[in-house]
């Protein structure tokens, strides 16, 4: 199959970039071109520029950029990620919430885990939100869980996992909130329901205004494959869907204050998290 030329990258890659938010540099021209053929396969197309032409004019409802996008993100995940982040999530600002909330009679606790992937990290928190609060039950209790790659949520959805994504999960939680299927291992029905998915890009406007009243955000390993710009207006988008005294987590290596100086930055135990005063 022919290659991509610089042009019909530049076109490409300014496409991605514009509707989804993620910026890819030339280095990854090599990935695009393996991915983009694959898409060509599927449609019989042979030459490049069909293609690049196809996304750039002929993609009216955007279904194409969707099958593109399904097979560029990187979707690496795994349950309990990032543990001291959730032992600070959980020993802290998770009880933090939930008596301000009782203090009020509130009984309503929204989270949601932006960029979810195949579901590893909102089942999570899920467990988590059991352990530590058993009367989460008789709350209203939602965890919404979005990703743009409908290939994840539709394996978030089924709910079950294999050796890879469990192997973090502590032996107790294993038990408690898995079951074993065979080779893999099934998240127990009263875990799996808290959780709902949706499909969302994180760089649509209307789509993001709709996520409104979350005391938690997750957004962990998501933001490194935007630039700053993109950056910029996702966690804006964030701060107006967090309620005050909500908290939002980034990956270990991801930072809010460069962009943002909306958020207060909290020493908790020994992490650091990001509040909405
Ligand atoms: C590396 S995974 C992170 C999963 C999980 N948050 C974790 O930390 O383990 C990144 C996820 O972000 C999603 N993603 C990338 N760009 C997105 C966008 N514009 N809108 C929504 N999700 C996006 C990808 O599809 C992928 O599943």
């Amino acid at each position: 199959m022919k290659e991509l030329s610089g042009d019909q990258f530049g076109k490409l890659t300014q496409q991605i970039y514009q509707r989804l938010g993620l910026h890819f540099e030339e280095k990854k021209n090599y990935f695009l071109q393996k991915r983009v053929e694959r898409r060509m396969d599927a449609l019989g197309l042979t030459d490049p520029q069909d293609y690049v032409f196809r996304i750039c004019y002929a993609d009216p409802n955007g279904q194409e950029m969707q099958a593109l996008a399904n097979l560029i993100t990187t979707n690496e995940t795994y349950m309990f990620r990032e543990y001291e982040q959730l032992e600070a999530f959980a020993n802290c600002c998770l009880p933090e919430v939930l008596s301000v909330k009782q203090s009020r009679g509130e009984q309503k606790l929204r989270i949601w885990s932006a960029g979810c992937s195949s579901g590893e990290e909102p089942y999570t928190l899920a467990m988590i939100l059991q352990e530590v609060f058993p009367q989460s039950q008789y709350w209203n209790c939602e965890i919404v869980a979005t990703d743009i790659d409908q290939n994840m949520l539709a394996q978030g959805a089924r709910a079950r996992y294999w050796w890879r994504s469990i192997r973090d999960v502590p032996a107790a939680y294993l038990e408690k909130y898995l079951v074993k299927d065979g080779d893999s291992y099934i998240v127990r029905e009263k875990t799996a329901s808290l959780v709902r998915f949706e499909h969302l890009n994180l760089h649509d406007r209307m789509g993001m205004r709709a996520m409104r009243n979350f005391d938690f955000i997750f957004c962990r390993n998501v933001l490194i494959y935007f630039d700053d710009r993109s950056r910029k207006a996702a966690v804006d988008n964030f701060y107006n869907s967090l309620n005050r005294g909500g908290y939002i987590f980034l990956g270990h290596s991801e930072s809010i204050g460069r962009i943002s100086s909306a958020f207060k930055l909290k020493r908790v135990e020994t992490h650091l998290v990001y509040a909405k005063e």
